[in-house]
């Protein structure tokens, strides 16, 4: 029924396209659905690399026939133990009663605890390990953290290809083409941040220890877990590129501005900040109500651009609670090396300042405004700071001329 999609002569991709769940990890909306990767490797030996979520694990089945027929499967190479890529295991071994489950020490653990699978059926690898497949070497790489302990990659010197695992990889299916060139690569532009912020954001010290393990491999394709399997110069370069700076937590001179609102005030003065910003020539200004854009994309603009401004009313003695939530999430993943500002409102006694005060301290941010602060309604004097923090806050981005560098400049 499927044809095989080829990637090189022996590599075949036999990934699926998740287009039902609205959430992935339960947690983050899907609304150009995910494709969970998988590959064939054909050589005197077949290796599986990965496999894919339960669900779509007939799909998965059906596709490594329409390569091998009814041959067996020598290898499956875990490089990732999360069920979007573990899930097909078990049916996988019923499969394939003689199958060999390659992986490392934290690999093998996990696959006991998850599907009882050990004895005969696996095959402990250790870092830079080699295994021949006949013309084909597979070399794994272990790169803990990546996002999981476990987590390695494995490298084919022979084809230059790379199986990444989760990095470089994006949410939104694979409506056709798989390969960079086979599809519109600028439409996972903004879902590879939003994928890397929420799900690896928290990793960039593992991410920047893997790219330098990397740093002297030749990369002609690069096979991910998600999204296009990149093969073109120019995206191999800028999607390596793009993960050593958020990596970094390096940024576009842009600003987020988020904030919290229960009846307008805090609101009125995220207004004016962002108003003063522009008039001072900053183009890249995003404003998200925290009560009503979901926090994956918040997340997203804020490890895309540089400059962070955070608004809360008092509720309770303590941050509003979205913003609250917010301010864990980003500690949560370390982020790092931002232009900061933060401001707020209250009815009878701020909490804000001081909470969002201690929030740039721990981060280390560099606060380019002292808090803006409003009780109960807008006075001249306390619109007129929060328009100098938007034309300091523009000032300081516009002086840095760093640009984060996405899949395709837009
Ligand atoms: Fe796509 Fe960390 O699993």
């Amino acid at each position: 029924m499927y044809k095989p999609i080829q990637i090189t002569k022996d590599i075949f991709y036999i990934g699926v396209n998740d287009r039902t769940k609205h959430l992935f990890e339960n947690l983050w909306p899907l609304p150009q659905g995910v494709s969970y990767n998988a590959y064939l490797i054909v050589d005197e030996k077949t290796a599986l690399i990965d496999t894919v979520d339960l669900c779509y694990s007939d799909v998965y089945f059906q596709k490594i026939t329409s390569v091998i027929g009814s041959k067996p499967v020598d290898y499956l190479i875990v490089n990732h133990m999360e069920p979007d890529h573990s899930g097909s295991i078990a049916r996988l071994i019923s499969k394939f009663p003689n199958i060999r489950i390659v992986g490392n020490k934290r690999t093998l653990e996990m696959l006991k605890g998850f599907y009882g699978i050990g004895g005969d059926n696996v095959l402990l690898i250790q870092d830079m390990e080699e295994l021949s497949l006949g013309s084909c070497t597979l070399r794994f790489y272990l790169t803990p953290m990546v996002h999981w302990p476990e987590t390695m990659m494995t490298y084919i010197p022979e084809r230059k290809t790379l199986f990444s695992g989760d990095a470089f990889g994006t949410f939104g299916t694979l409506d056709g083409g798989v390969l960079d060139r086979q599809l519109v690569p600028e439409r996972y532009r903004d879902e590879m941040i939003r994928y890397y912020s929420n799900i690896v954001g928290k990793f960039g010290s593992p991410v920047q220890t893997a790219l330098k393990k990397l740093s002297d491999i030749e990369i002609d394709t690069i096979c991910s877990t998600h999204g296009p399997v990149w093969t073109q110069k120019k995206y191999i370069e800028e999607v390596l590129n793009l993960y050593d700076r958020l990596s970094r937590y390096e940024a576009e001179p842009g600003l987020v501005i988020a904030y919290g609102s229960m009846y307008g005030h805090t609101e009125q003065l995220a207004e004016i900040i962002a108003t003063s910003a522009a008039e001072q020539g900053l183009k890249k200004i995003v404003i998200h109500n925290v009560s009503k854009s979901h926090e994956s994309d918040i997340l997203r603009d804020v490890f895309a651009y540089r400059g962070l401004i955070i608004g809360s009313p008092t509720y309770n003695n303590k941050l509003y609670p979205a913003v609250e939530s917010l301010i864990s999430a980003l500690q949560g993943r370390n982020l790092k090396n931002r232009f900061f500002g933060y401001f707020g409102s209250f009815s009878w006694s701020d909490a804000t300042a001081k909470q969002l005060s201690a929030f740039a301290e721990a981060s280390d941010f560099e606060v380019v405004a002292g808090p803006v602060v409003m009780k109960q309604a807008m006075l001249q004097d306390v619109a007129e700071k929060a328009r100098n923090m938007g034309h300091a806050m523009a000032k300081r981005l516009l002086t840095v001329a760093e640009v984060v560098p996405g899949i395709v400049e837009n």
